[in-house]
């Protein structure tokens, strides 16, 4: 009989071959020209080849002024950015996997002189409070976003979004998680403005409704547009995002109103407690939305994909994915697999070519 795991399940008009897909994971490999290197695009082929239904790219970022936040990040906002993508694009299809595209803006998570422009926006001037480990320096205090920023970030969301329909994506993914700008606006640990984008949930969520809608408008209606969302960031990683499950579901309940087609919702672990619930973050965001769920952390082998299948639609695996390029059928003969850490997945930023 065949698993869960391996049926298929469509979103939308899109079938999925089955429920297991690449993470999205930044690779950092870019030149002058924001394209990743060659070995870190068919990094991305070989995971479709070998069996995975879902193909999610690095994040990529949407502007040339203030989205950048790592070294080496990737654009498609030019021609020969959307070339090199669509010769992806098009492999990931003719192995008969599904291709989404996520795009972000870091907000506070820049600093000094990593964008061509120079400037570290953000909600509001809070910088996060450990130090930014690519510089060893304090983050910088953020400029608090003006309605003239927002315009323009807003419209790199959209050129950007247009570069990736260009590009032969099959979806694309607004990344609102980890504690970049979108969920910045969304958290009062990050957002603390007093005008219409600040203060209750639905104030914070404004911003989001305004990028979902602008980007939607410009994606054919047979692409997938996706989130993502967190209660965890990147910088002080310890921090809960949200005060507990009822202000979450009540930011869910926001996202499910939008011509979204899908909630991905990224953990440190699937299997943990949300909000001291007793319930995963998967069962927490089900009990809000029909929207088709996808899931991620620790998810490395059958019996963790299959349980995490519980309360979600289809996993996701990062470290796995990236150190095992034989994870899906490794997980199809429920071979025992390791679980990998953060140390071992730092190859993913070097110049050694994964297999
Ligand atoms: C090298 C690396 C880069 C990552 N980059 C991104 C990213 O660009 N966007 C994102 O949403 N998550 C990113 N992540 C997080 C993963 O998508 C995933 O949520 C995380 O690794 C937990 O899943 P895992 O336990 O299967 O590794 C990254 C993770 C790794 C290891």
């Amino acid at each position: 009989m065949t698993s869960l795991l391996f049926s298929p399940v469509t979103i939308k008009q899109v079938t999925l071959k089955n429920r297991i897909g690449v993470a999205p994971m930044t690779r950092m490999s870019a030149s002058g020209d924001s394209i990743p290197r060659e070995d870190v695009l068919q990094f991305l082929i070989t995971r479709a080849r070998n069996g995975a239904g879902l193909v999610y790219n690095e994040a990529i970022v949407t502007d040339y002024e203030s989205a950048q936040g790592y070294p080496g990040q990737a654009r498609i906002l030019n021609q020969n950015q959307v070339d090199a993508w669509k010769d992806v694009t098009d492999e990931i299809r003719s192995h008969g996997a599904v291709s989404v595209c996520q795009i972000f803006h870091c907000g506070r998570m820049a600093y000094e002189g990593i964008n061509p422009a120079n400037r570290v926006i953000a909600p509001s001037p809070v910088a996060p409070m450990q130090e930014n480990p690519m510089t060893g320096a304090p983050y910088p205090v953020p400029e608090q976003m003006t309605r003239f920023d927002m315009d323009h970030v807003l419209n790199g969301f959209v050129e950007t979004a247009k570069g990736v329909v260009a590009a032969g994506f099959d979806g694309l993914e607004l990344h609102c998680a980890h504690g970049y700008l979108l969920s910045q606006f969304l958290s009062t640990y990050s957002n603390r403005r007093t005008d219409a984008y600040g203060g209750s949930m639905e104030n914070r969520y404004r911003f989001i409704h305004e990028v979902i809608q602008a980007v939607r408008r410009v994606m054919p209606e047979d692409r997938l547009l996706l989130v993502r969302v967190s209660n965890w960031g990147i910088a002080d990683t310890e921090v809960s995002l949200f005060s507990g499950a009822s202000e979450w579901q009540q930011m869910i309940q926001l996202f499910a109103k939008e011509p979204i087609d899908a909630i991905s919702v990224s953990t440190y672990d699937f299997a943990q407690d949300a909000f001291g619930t007793g319930k995963t973050m998967a069962k927490v965001t089900r009990e809000v939305t029909d929207l088709p769920l996808l899931i991620c952390g620790k998810i490395y082998d059958r019996n963790s994909a299959k349980n995490a299948l519980t309360d979600a639609d289809l996993v996701l695996s990062g470290k796995s994915m990236l150190l095992n390029p034989n994870l899906v059928s490794d997980i199809a003969a429920d071979q025992k697999l390791p679980l990998y850490g953060s140390e071992e997945a730092g190859v993913a930023y070097t110049a050694t070519p994964l297999p």
